[in-house]
């Protein structure tokens, strides 16, 4: 008999649910003749302004696009310099220290917290004090767990640091910061903030795409001119742009999927929860469940300190896994000059981590099957 199997993510399923309708946009935007720019951008960009809680929302080509183009801006409007510090933790995506890099700024590793698996936000203060050249945060909010707290605010007051989100898998995500009444969204935490779209985000596009949020009206202009050769009007050029403007089909296939997004966090917040009740293996750290739960779970990242043994225990019954990440950045040959830095946490978490099914391709029932087959290892 055959064995059921549990796949890590299919997009084609993701999306079979939304088929009609994406296939409907596809043909609205064909029937409109505008291919570059036009309603669709606009009207995507008001819906996710008012999803992010910011003011202002701008669509561009992708996500490490949006971070190079806040960081650009950042320079042009003269808040940044080249070869100033940004404190970026040392467990991201490689996109947000490419972005860092390509503007000429200089990456400042910082370990993450092993609990959260975010920046050690204790580390901030120190990090600044130690080196005056620091001058921005890069917050990442990884796996889609906000990272914002009264330890990151205090170090941010203290050292006026400018403060750029990297909301590429956070969307929708809150975070509950101390002092303020309630919780703030992530895109609306920082200066500005840069989302991803691409196909296997929590709100995925069918092909690249991303946005900027912020509420600086003049980071927004100046984001908007750079993605568009540096263009404030037809014509007139102000900066040394590029074109990375958002695909207005891209935007429509975003307007079918962004109202049903947050059932969408719903029910990757449902599944965690079945994997944080039903994990029970002493072999297998857990994710923290935070309550209320702002996380929106873009990953399920567990832990164990044996996991090549657990992968293939994983394979051995058909449960789809993914590793985010093996490689931290400084260790990737692109960053050979960061290779030197002792940064333990980092590459112990590179070495441990485990992403588990948690889109909608897995259902509650799915969960629980795969949690007890992890608690099967030994
Ligand atoms: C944390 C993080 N930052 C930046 C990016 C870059 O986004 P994109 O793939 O849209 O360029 C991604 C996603 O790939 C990401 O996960």
């Amino acid at each position: 008999m055959k064995h059921k199997t549990y796949p890590f993510l299919d997009l084609g399923t993701v999306n079979a649910p939304y088929a009609a309708a994406l296939k409907d946009a596809a043909a609205r935007v064909i029937d409109s003749g505008r291919y570059v720019g036009g309603p669709e951008n606009e009207a995507f960009e008001s819906e996710l302004a008012a999803l992010c809680d910011a003011p202002y929302a701008v669509g561009v080509s992708n996500g490490l696009d949006a971070l190079r183009l806040i960081f650009r801006a950042l320079i042009e409007l003269g808040r940044l310099r080249p070869g100033d510090g940004v404190i970026v933790s040392a467990n991201t995506y490689i996109a947000s220290v490419l972005a860092v890099t390509d503007c000429g700024l200089r990456p400042v590793f910082v370990e993450p917290d092993a609990a959260t698996m975010n920046l050690d936000t204790s580390l901030v203060d120190s990090a600044c004090s130690s080196d005056p050249g620091i001058r921005a945060v890069l917050t990442v909010h990884l796996y889609g767990r906000a990272c914002f707290d009264a330890a990151l605010a205090e170090a941010v007051r203290r050292h006026g640091l400018i403060v750029v989100e990297d909301n590429a898998q956070a969307i929708g995500a809150d975070a509950a910061v101390p002092g303020l009444n309630g919780s703030v969204r992530t895109g609306s935490l920082g200066h500005a903030a840069a989302c991803s779209f691409y196909p296997t985000k929590n709100l995925g596009a069918l092909g690249d795409a991303g946005a900027v949020t912020t509420a600086d009206a003049d980071i927004a202009r100046a984001v908007r001119a750079l993605a568009n050769y540096g263009s404030d009007r037809r014509y007139h050029n102000i900066y040394e742009g590029f074109n990375c403007r958002l695909d207005p089909v891209q935007a429509a296939f975003m307007r079918v999927k962004l109202p049903y997004l947050e059932n969408e966090t719903a029910h990757r917040r449902a599944l965690a929860a079945v994997y944080d009740e039903s994990i029970t293996n002493p072999l297998v750290v857990k994710p923290l469940l935070d309550t209320p739960d702002g996380c929106v779970w873009h990953q399920y990242v567990v832990r164990t300190a044996r996991r090549d043994d657990f992968l293939r225990h994983l394979e051995a019954n058909g449960v789809g896994y993914d590793i985010h990440y093996a490689v931290p950045p400084h260790l990737q040959p692109c960053y050979a000059r960061y290779g030197h830095l002792s940064l333990p946490v980092t590459v112990r978490l590179a070495s441990e981590v485990v992403s588990l099914p948690v889109s909608g391709c897995t259902s509650e029932d799915d969960a629980r099957a795969i949690s007890s087959i992890i608690n099967d290892f030994c």
